[in-house]
């Protein structure tokens, strides 16, 4: 993420306050002064600004790979939920910042903050979400645009905001989305006469599943990561 957004969420600043520490050279990357606001963070940069070190306020933030065939729920009498794949004192703390479908894998994640879950899952902030689908039939290039401007849902009145598509194989697509709704990516396929093989979610706003982490496994949000989310 840029250094100016990180510092303004970290400090609880404006941007414009955070871009002139900025410019003063007062705001330090890895001990270095950084002059320039669109510099971008990696996840385990240091940021300063004077003597001190920057983070976002404590709190337990995970991401976890979810794998498929495990409900993302806290409990749950009949089937495993995700928090199986937790300690327990873990697994008593946190809640589910979103949700996968049972047959859906890729990135989840977990916190005890409610106001950042909120954020990260409020509609209004349209914070966008990427999916990988494997499709059961090539998709054209005219499905391809129906779907980026927006389709009618089964049983519902408001067609899906715009979407990106990219192609990446004659049946595989990524996309990405900024809404939530029930099952959406699938029946967003479905809409088109198609049908979703594979899902899997790449990335929440800024932040990308960490690619050394197998299904099943997790691990803890660095601060830049945690305001990624919401970048
Ligand atoms: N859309 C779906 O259809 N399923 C998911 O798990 C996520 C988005």
């Amino acid at each position: 993420m840029r250094l100016d957004g990180f510092v303004s969420k970290a400090a609880g600043v404006s941007r414009s306050q955070a871009r002139t520490w900025i410019r003063r050279g007062e705001v330090r990357v890895d001990g270095q002064p950084v002059r320039e606001a669109g510099y971008r963070l990696d996840a385990d940069t240091r940021v300063s600004v004077g003597s001190e070190e920057l983070s976002l306020p404590g709190g337990l933030y995970l991401m976890l790979h979810k794998p498929r065939g495990l409900l993302s729920a806290t409990r749950d009498a009949h089937q495993q939920t995700v928090l199986s794949l937790l300690p327990d004192a873990l697994a008593a703390r946190v809640h589910l910042a979103g949700r996968l479908d049972k047959d859906t894998s890729g990135l989840l994640l977990l916190t005890d903050d409610g106001d950042w879950s909120h954020r990260v899952t409020a509609p209004a902030r349209h914070c966008g979400k990427v999916y990988v689908a494997d499709l059961a039939d090539a998709i054209d290039d005219t499905g391809m645009s129906r779907l980026a401007d927006g389709v009618m849902l089964r049983a519902e009145r408001v067609p899906t905001r715009p979407a990106r598509l990219e192609r990446l194989g004659p049946a595989r697509v990524r996309i990405t989305i900024t809404e939530g709704r029930y099952h959406q990516v699938r029946r967003m396929f479905a809409a088109v006469g198609n049908r979703v093989l594979a899902l899997h979610r790449e990335r929440i706003g800024g932040l990308a599943l960490d690619p050394s982490l197998a299904p099943g496994r997790w691990r803890e949000l660095t601060a830049v990561e945690r305001a990624a989310v919401l970048d």
